[in-house]
């Protein structure tokens, strides 16, 4: 069986390996591939700066982003042949913890969770693949190939989920949002965004392709200027932080309205220092009883909003996202560098 693997830490081994056959496990779902998502992560980890091979293995098979056909399905499993699903990323660590013991492994408290294609599992960018029944989500069959915009759309559905429970610590209703970032996490926390009747704004340094036209598809406003002009300008209530670069993410927490609500999303390169005026971030913070959370991962109920969230979607603005596809065989197509394009799928079927 082909699948796209990678030796962890090791720079340009990236490749289509012959696999063995996946076995399914006692009342596990064996799965026909249809496509895998790549993302910023999967590029990290093709670079050497992230992921881990399963114990004993030097290989790890990549992608996160899942969408698969079930090929087989043990009886009582909940599933059928034929059914359209996706496959949950993260798997509880095996203390476990207090939050993985509660089914909310994207908290966990102790890093020993485990991430199909990230961290010691295989993921899903093989022709086949096996699943839990209790880590696969079924979609509907009208989604089609839009179904691979599952993964994403889950942390940014936990996202919102946080910006909820924080803004309902006193009285909320939250008028305009700012995402930065219009990349496939930016994108989908603006249809959330729109999804909740809020206003919603989206900053990317580009100013041509596909991102301002998928954003003036949904309603909302697409913006190519400086971060502080703009929050100057629309007073946020909330800050979608989706690019994971320092200076944006420094405004993000000066830029909001009073109790406002950055919620910070793009992992960053370390180690890359800019000169920061904390007292003023601090000051506007407290004054302001603002807050600031980052959110990682995604747990069984938000790959469920997240089901909910692309059903009500449209199906073509959804399908405006996929910018580039290409086949396994032709892999290298996806990890090419394309700051117009939003989202990379690779196709298995
Ligand atoms: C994935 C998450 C994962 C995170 C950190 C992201 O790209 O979407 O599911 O938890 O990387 O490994």
């Amino acid at each position: 069986m082909l699948a796209l693997t990678v030796r962890p830490g090791q720079a340009d081994s990236l490749e289509l390996s012959d696999m063995p056959e996946p076995q399914p496990g006692p009342g596990e779902l064996l799965v026909d591939a249809v496509a895998v998502g790549v993302c910023g992560t999967d590029r990290e980890i093709a670079d050497a700066e992230y992921g881990w091979a399963p114990a004993g293995e030097d290989r790890l098979i990549l992608g996160h982003e899942s969408l698969g056909r079930v090929r087989t399905a043990p009886a009582g499993s909940g599933f059928a042949e034929g059914d359209l699903i996706v496959g949950v990323v993260r798997r509880p660590d095996p203390k476990p913890c207090g939050a993985c013991a509660r089914g909310q492994f994207d908290m966990c408290r102790n890093g020993e969770y485990t991430e199909r294609g990230i961290k010691e599992i295989h993921g899903y960018a093989s022709q086949r693949w096996t699943v839990e029944p209790e880590y696969a989500v079924k979609l509907p069959t009208e989604l089609g190939e839009a179904g691979v915009l599952m993964e994403p759309t889950s942390v940014v559905a936990k996202a919102w989920e946080q910006i909820d429970r924080i803004g309902g610590r006193a009285w909320y209703e939250p008028h305009t949002v700012l995402i930065t970032g219009a990349g496939p996490i930016g994108l989908l926390a603006a249809l959330l965004g729109v999804q909740r009747g809020l206003d919603v704004h989206v900053l990317d340094i580009v100013t041509d392709g596909p991102k301002p036209a998928a954003v003036a598809a949904l309603g909302a406003t697409y913006h190519s200027e400086p971060m502080d002009r703009l929050t100057e300008r629309l007073n946020p209530d909330v800050i979608v932080e989706a690019t994971g670069v320092s200076s944006l993410v420094i405004e993000a927490i000066s830029g909001t309205a009073e109790y406002g609500i950055v919620c910070l999303t793009g992992v960053s390169v370390a180690g890359r220092k800019i000169s920061v005026d904390i007292g003023g971030a601090n000051r506007s913070m407290v004054l302001e009883n603002d807050v600031v959370v980052g959110s990682v991962n995604a747990n069984l109920s938000h790959f469920q909003q997240a089901a909910d969230a692309l059903t009500r979607a449209d199906r073509t603005w959804l399908e405006s996202l996929i910018t580039s596809r290409s086949s396994l065989q032709n892999y290298a197509h996806a990890f090419e560098p394309d700051p117009n394009g939003i989202k990379h799928v690779i196709d298995i079927s």
